[in-house]
């Protein structure tokens, strides 16, 4: 029988920058999609891919990752912390060593990707084709701004290339930053430096002419660094686009226990958090309100990130922003295009206005 892979790392220890000010308070792995933190989606779907001891590579702000040690219903989850980030691939080897070691194979994740690929079904098919390494495919508009990865007819990978700077880049897939690692790959990584495994790792592997295997996915797949993506798995997550094992019912939005919305338009798979209030008039539609958060009457929300305690006054509009946790915004203010709202900030009664719509 193949190898079974049974072990995996996932990297929980970036600092989450792009989507600042949201990750000041809370790394990106746990931020909310579809009302559920990253984090629990992809353990969930370990266990149910039959994964038995899972390691998270931690640096920052690691405490805040407690809740989740310990028994996923059978499944043993762990951390290992980095004092120093160890990039990509040295925190792989680092989190490793504190694995059983059961199997040739482990499987690697990025913590901020949201994903329905079969993880059972890519873990024995790496397993079935002896490769070095698999990595997970993904066909996407806009590809320099990932790992750009050329295969040949056979699907055996060519060339990877961390975000390209070549304007003229015509690679097809990128790395949906999902792995099967060969345990003996990952402890011959260097172990006294940051080694970045799309920089280097993958690169020399190439060069020694290891076999590393695209594993194509055409099941939903988005990264989830940016507020914009965000807030977008997070909605096809609520509408049903996007499934895992605790993804829920589907439906045009979801409210959190707690949360209240009476005479409030919700749609476009919106999330209402816990204790959340949101005033009768407003409408909220493809967002993300948050825990505690509080909305006032006649606001219009779209494609918008409002953060955990945070307040938006009446008749504001708030489109493709993010206002930051206790954040305050006054009445009548119009934010738009790629706002941040910074956590804690106090925006007065009429504040920000969007010149084109004056009158
Ligand atoms: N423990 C630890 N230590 N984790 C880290 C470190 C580190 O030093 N550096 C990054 N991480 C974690 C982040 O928390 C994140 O989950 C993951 O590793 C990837 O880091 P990002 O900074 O989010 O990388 P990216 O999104 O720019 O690019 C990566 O993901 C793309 C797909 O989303 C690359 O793997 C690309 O090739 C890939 O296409
Ligand atoms: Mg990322």
């Amino acid at each position: 029988m193949a190898d079974r892979v049974t072990e995996a790392v996932i990297l929980v220890g970036g600092a989450g920058t792009r989507l600042r000010p949201l990750t000041l308070s809370t790394p990106k792995p746990l931020l909310p999609v579809g009302g559920v933190p990253i984090l629990a989606h992809q353990l969930a779907q370990a266990r149910a891919a039959g994964i038995e001891h899972v390691v998270l590579a931690t640096a920052y702000r690691a405490e805040v990752f407690g809740a989740y040690l310990g028994d996923w219903d059978g499944m043993r989850v762990d951390h290992r912390f980095e004092p120093e980030p160890l990039g990509t691939a040295g925190a792989v080897r680092h989190a490793a060593a504190a694995l059983p070691g059961d199997g040739e194979s482990l499987l690697v994740v990025n913590g901020d990707i949201l994903t329905a690929l079969d993880l059972r079904g890519f873990a024995d098919a790496h397993s079935a084709a002896g490769a070095d390494v698999s990595l997970q495919l993904i066909e996407v508009p806009d590809p320099k701004q990932f790992g750009c990865v050329s295969v040949d007819d056979t699907g055996r990978v060519q060339a990877f290339v961390e975000k390209p700077a070549d304007e003229d880049y015509g690679g097809k897939y990128v790395n949906g930053a999902m792995y099967a690692f060969r345990r003996d790959l990952v402890a011959a990584i260097p172990g006294d430096r940051p080694v970045s495994t799309e920089r280097e790792v993958f690169p020399r592997l190439l060069a020694r002419g290891a076999h590393l295997r695209g594993h194509v996915c055409t099941e939903y797949w988005s990264d989830l660094g940016r507020p914009e993506s965000l807030v977008r798995a997070s909605a096809d997550t609520v509408l049903g686009v996007m499934r895992s094992p605790v993804s829920g019912v589907a439906g045009q939005f979801r409210l959190m226990p707690g949360a209240v919305a009476a005479g409030v338009r919700l749609s476009g798979g919106t999330v209402i958090g816990e204790d959340a209030r949101v005033e009768p008039g407003a409408s909220v539609e493809a967002s993300i309100v948050r825990a505690g958060a509080h909305v006032g009457s006649g606001t219009q929300i779209r494609d918008s990130i409002v953060g955990v305690g945070a307040s938006i006054g009446a008749n504001c509009v708030l489109d493709g922003v993010v206002v930051g946790d206790n954040a305050s915004v006054g009445a009548g203010n119009e934010l738009r295009q790629g706002l941040r709202v910074w956590q804690d900030a106090v925006l007065a009664d009429g504040a920000v206005r969007f010149a084109e719509r004056l009158d």
